[in-house]
């Protein structure tokens, strides 16, 4: 039956009989009618309020194959008692379990505890003379009734698994305030035609439905990775901060090494930590007249009253393209950009700027490194900044990630002086857990780029991966990132996560 013929059903019984005190009874063709599919119908005409109907839940009892086998056959145990003559002489236990097979042990079994049969010897003979096979008659009930009155007997028919319970709703039903034999068609959006033909003012429209189940989204899931960055961005944001163009992945090892005073033969620039690209292989877009100071500045120091590092700085070097190794590549391109700002104008314009994007570095992988990973990074440039600055502005920003417990390490990186290793204290492992590093860039990198003396500029960055891992509760990195990560779970993670206090349980971040 349709919906549209168990509506009319629905309808033409309505207006004979007033009501339906239980849609069991409904029948279409002779044959009872398919409750699930009458909801659908009932549900249509009551949007309409052409009916109101309420559901009548019950249990029922349906028989299993084996019950349905019992209600034909009669029970294991009466069919034993059955196979066995009436006399002393009775039947070997050896030729009832090649009559019945599997079956007998346990027909046998509750025979013996009716008390209809007994051994003698290696044969059974009957105790009585007749059985009222209660089983089977229970059954045969079950399965015309869907129920019995006792119980316990119901509860170990099932424990005998002959049958199984089954929740069913039915519906009683009456007419509503709109009842009528005709189903009126409503519309479900005002049209183009219907405007023109003036059909609107006579038309019905369908109600919504504000209960209806909303439609899972298919496409548009965010990566953890990239939620976790969403809010890094919004505590940067927060502080004043602009964020920077960070859309290139392939820099040259000017801006990702020798603008930050790295020196050619530092090992951070072997091909066993950095990518080197093959074609293109080099790229000389940087500044000639900056590219001779950074020369200079690394040679002898330069005008920067450093000593530089003694040797002969050569453009080859400068030149190879790398996949970046850490977005500070980014910063010293940008602070140069402020430099050049400042010239123009005449004024200098104090900056903060941050990052968050992927960094590569030639790494064997595990559990917890991948040869490609996000960095966060803060920069700010002023005038007369200091470590005390420093040190005040990570506070705030590693308490806005929900770490209140910040020590610092002194470290060495070659662009900046001091440099201070970021801890924050694990209260889940009770001990100091590196999450980042930072520091004052040195007047080797900023004079060479052009900004005035006075200018000093502080720096901190942190790993992305880390936080989300310990957000998300993931134990390895590559569940996470890259090639074997699956599709599916980054559909099933939460759309918005509302934990702030993720500091606490942080594992170490960088890298
Ligand atoms: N570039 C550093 C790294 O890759 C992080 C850093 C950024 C350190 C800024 C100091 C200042 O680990």
């Amino acid at each position: 039956a349709t919906t549209e013929d168990l509506q009319t059903l629905v309808l033409t019984t309505l207006d004979k009989a007033n009501s339906i005190s239980d849609s069991k009874d409904l029948t279409y063709n002779d044959a009872p009618v398919d409750q699930l599919a009458l909801l659908g119908a009932l549900n249509s005409l009551k949007s309409k309020d052409m009916i109101d109907f309420t559901p009548i839940d019950r249990i029922s009892w349906t028989l299993t194959e084996e019950g349905k086998q019992v209600a034909k056959e009669g029970s294991h145990e009466a069919r034993v008692f059955e196979a066995i003559p009436a006399g002393e002489e009775g039947l070997p236990i050896a030729e009832l379990q090649a009559k019945f097979g599997p079956s007998a042990k346990a027909g046998q079994g509750k025979a013996f505890k009716n008390k209809w049969i007994s051994k003698n010897g290696a044969n059974l003979v009957r105790l009585v003379d007749s059985i009222v096979d209660e089983t089977q008659r229970d059954l045969k009930q079950i399965e015309s009734t869907g129920t019995l009155e006792n119980q316990k007997t119901l509860a170990e028919l099932k424990k005998r698994t002959l049958i199984d319970k089954q929740k069913t709703t039915t519906y009683s039903v009456s007419k509503g305030p709109d009842f009528s034999l005709q189903v009126k068609k409503e519309a479900t959006d005002i049209t183009y035609d219907m405007l023109q033909s003036g059909e609107w003012k006579n038309a019905t429209f369908k109600k919504y439905n504000f209960d209806a189940a909303g439609v899972p989204p298919h496409g548009g899931h965010l990566h953890p990775l990239m939620k976790v960055r969403q809010e890094f961005r919004e505590i940067f944001f927060e502080m004043g901060f602009q964020e920077m163009p960070t859309n290139c992945f392939a820099e040259s090892s000017f801006w990702n090494f020798d603008a930050l005073f790295q020196p050619q033969q530092h090992p951070a620039r072997d091909a066993h930590d950095t990518f080197f690209l093959k074609d293109p292989a080099t790229s000389d877009r940087y500044p000639r007249d900056l590219m001779e100071k950074i020369k200079k500045t690394h040679e002898d120091g330069g005008d920067t009253g450093s000593i530089g590092y003694n040797y002969v700085w050569k453009e080859e070097e400068a030149q190879k393209l790398i996949l970046r190794t850490h977005t500070t590549a980014v910063s010293s391109y940008m602070l140069h950009k402020l430099s050049e700002e400042t010239k123009k104008t005449g004024v200098f314009r104090p900056s903060k700027l941050f990052s968050i994007d992927r960094v590569f570095r030639n790494e064997s992988v595990d559990a917890t490194h991948l040869a490609e990973f996000h960095q966060i990074e803060g920069v700010i440039a002023d005038k007369n900044l200091t470590l005390g600055d420093l040190i005040g502005f990570m506070d705030v920003f590693f308490k806005k990630m929900g770490m209140d417990k910040i020590r610092f390490k002194p470290t060495y990186n070659p662009y900046t002086e001091p440099s201070m290793e970021i801890f924050s204290y694990h209260e889940g492992l009770k001990t100091w857990v590196e999450i980042g590093n930072s520091g004052m860039f040195r007047p080797e990198m900023l004079l060479p780029l052009g900004l005035p003396p006075d200018v000093r500029v502080i720096a901190w960055g942190l790993g992305l991966e880390r936080p989300t891992m310990v957000k998300y509760g993931i134990s390895n990195i590559r569940d996470l990132l890259g090639h074997k990560v699956n599709i599916a779970m980054i559909k099933d993670y939460p759309i918005c996560r509302l934990d702030k206090k993720m500091g606490k349980e942080l594992v170490g971040l960088s890298e």
